[in-house]
């Protein structure tokens, strides 16, 4: 039987690895004084680690002079910000007004079967996130997702299966 901890200690908090700790640390110190900082300092982070740790959370909120329900208020709030590490590849799909009127609904619904993924998940296996994107400023051109960095306009059915194909194909 595991013994109980002693009761007079505190419970630790859950650290940054050294890595995500050496890259937290030069952006905290870039956007503690910004006003406005936390979003820049946000996307800075998910940018350097694929999302934002919950670890990172303490350590942002003390260098905001804010909260951590502040700051967590802010990261569940936008869809862009993860609090979990992201697939290998990163699948987003447009659903702003603009694609949503071409097809960007039935995108979705083919990405989710062919990728064997729902929207907002990663893939057991770890190969893909699947997400939703609001606009990705090809609205001209819709419906647009994006396979990584990389956006593609005008995506009909076919195209879709193309790209994910070509997409899995690539993963190890
Ligand atoms: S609405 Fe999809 S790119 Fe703008």
């Amino acid at each position: 039987m595991k013994a109980a901890p002693p009761l007079n200690t505190a419970p630790t908090r859950p650290a940054l690895n050294a890595d995500q700790s050496q890259l937290l640390q030069p952006l905290l110190a870039q956007h503690k004084d910004q006003p406005g900082g936390l979003l820049p300092l946000l996307h800075a982070v998910q940018d350097a680690m694929g999302y934002i740790p919950s670890e990172a959370v303490p350590e942002i909120a003390q260098a905001m002079n804010l909260s951590r329900a502040e700051v967590h208020g802010v990261i569940t709030y936008y869809h862009h910000f993860r609090s979990s590490p992201p697939g290998k590849h990163v699948i987003q799909v447009c659903q702003a007004e603009a694609c949503k009127a071409c097809g960007g609904d039935a995108l979705m619904a083919q990405a989710e079967l062919a990728l064997g993924c729902t929207s907002h998940n990663t893939r057991a296996d770890g190969a893909v996130t699947l997400e939703p994107v609001y606009c990705l400023g090809l609205c001209a051109s819709s419906p647009a997702i994006q396979i990584n960095e990389r956006v593609h306009a005008r995506v009909s059915a076919g195209k879709l299966q193309r790209l994910l194909q070509e997409t899995l194909e690539a993963t190890p």
